[in-house]
């Protein structure tokens, strides 16, 4: 089975082509990041990623039929993402899937964003998912523990009561004046400096479930900036290291006790905040040391992108599922 999926959920553009048959091969994959065009306004603004998206999507179609060797004729379905997602970002590719589709009279399917984050880890070691597994996603918009029980059937066991942990790597970088996105900067902060040096709140830690809070944090650091002015290099990188560490602390404990309560066996980590190297090791040790097997993905495969869309399309496809034609992108998509 060979299916095309796109992806233009938020802020890249993405194209991918896979085929199924023992293993899992990406035969094409391309993601063009608009990072550069949102960065002076220090944030993803919505139209612009419209039309970014407009103006990318049907060249990046082309060179993927000519790069893969595969034509649209040759595809068994066509994929993309749904929701969540900025609508009008959706729109683009969902009505430019489903156009190709009827032109072309191939089956299509819209994806839930989330679940081809689900899928990355696996995407990575060229297989589907196994089950039962847990699920971390941490990612500009989401904080979230998924409890996947089998394929298709999830149970969200945790999330953010506010802001997403990516949200709260970014709201930091801007009050320590680092470009936009914030995540890998601070990331790159921390190297140099003690991530013991200031003592920033655990928010959530010891509250029971599995939901987080990065809110209170945030406001922590912007007291502690407003209180003590942060001259040297050496004084930023330790508000970044301190900063990373309480995020990284939290979710790891809350990803431990979960998957220690539910007694699964796998951990996966996927979205962009786990590009984050300190977390990776952490977190992976930490598992490891419960027993459990640790995944997570290339960057490339961590963030947004359409290998992992395109993959949970192979699955739904070969379990029997068409998309109607009246089927609409779904900004606020949930998963479970
Ligand atoms: O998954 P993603 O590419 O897009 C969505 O939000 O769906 O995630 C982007 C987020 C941003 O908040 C960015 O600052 C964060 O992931 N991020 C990181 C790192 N790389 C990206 N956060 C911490 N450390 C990183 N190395
Ligand atoms: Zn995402």
């Amino acid at each position: 089975m060979i299916v095309l999926g796109i992806e233009t959920s938020c802020d890249e553009t993405s194209v991918a082509i896979l085929k199924k048959e023992k293993q899992i091969e990406i035969l094409h994959h391309q993601i063009a990041s608009q990072i550069e065009q949102h960065r002076p306004f220090g944030g993803v603004v919505p139209e612009l990623a419209t039309r970014q998206h407009l103006l990318r999507l049907d060249p990046m179609i082309q060179q993927a039929e000519k790069e893969s060797g595969v034509s649209i004729r040759q595809l068994d379905g066509i994929a993309v993402t749904r929701g969540p997602g900025l609508s009008s970002s959706l729109l683009v590719g969902l009505s430019y899937a489903k156009g190709l589709a009827f032109s072309y009279g191939k089956k299509w399917i819209g994806i839930n964003h989330l679940e081809g984050h689900i899928y990355s880890p696996f995407l990575e070691q060229k297989t589907l998912p196994t089950y039962p597994h847990l699920a971390l996603i941490v990612s500009g918009g989401h904080t979230l523990l998924i409890h996947a029980r089998e394929a298709f059937v999830y149970e969200k066991i945790g999330s953010t009561l506010d802001d997403a942990a990516g949200e709260a790597f970014d709201k930091v970088a801007k009050m320590l004046a680092l470009p936009y996105p914030g995540g890998p900067e601070i990331e790159k902060e921390a190297r140099n400096g003690n991530a013991e040096a200031i003592a920033f709140p655990r928010s959530m830690i010891g509250s029971g479930d599995y939901h987080f809070s990065f809110s209170g944090l945030k406001t922590s650091v912007r007291t502690f900036l407003e209180k003590k002015a942060v001259k040297t290099k050496e004084e930023k990188a330790d508000v970044c290291a301190s900063f990373q560490q309480a995020v990284i602390d939290v979710l790891i404990r809350k990803t431990c006790d979960a998957a220690k309560d539910l007694g699964v066996n796998t951990v996966t980590m996927s979205g962009g905040v786990s590009c984050n190297q300190t977390l990776r090791q952490q977190m992976k040790t930490a598992v490891e040391k419960q027993g459990a097997t640790f995944l997570s993905a290339s960057p490339v495969l961590s963030t947004d992108n359409a290998a992992m869309i395109t993959a949970v399309a192979l699955n739904r496809f070969q379990a029997g599922e068409v998309e109607s034609w009246d089927t609409d992108v779904n900004p606020n998509l949930r998963l479970a």
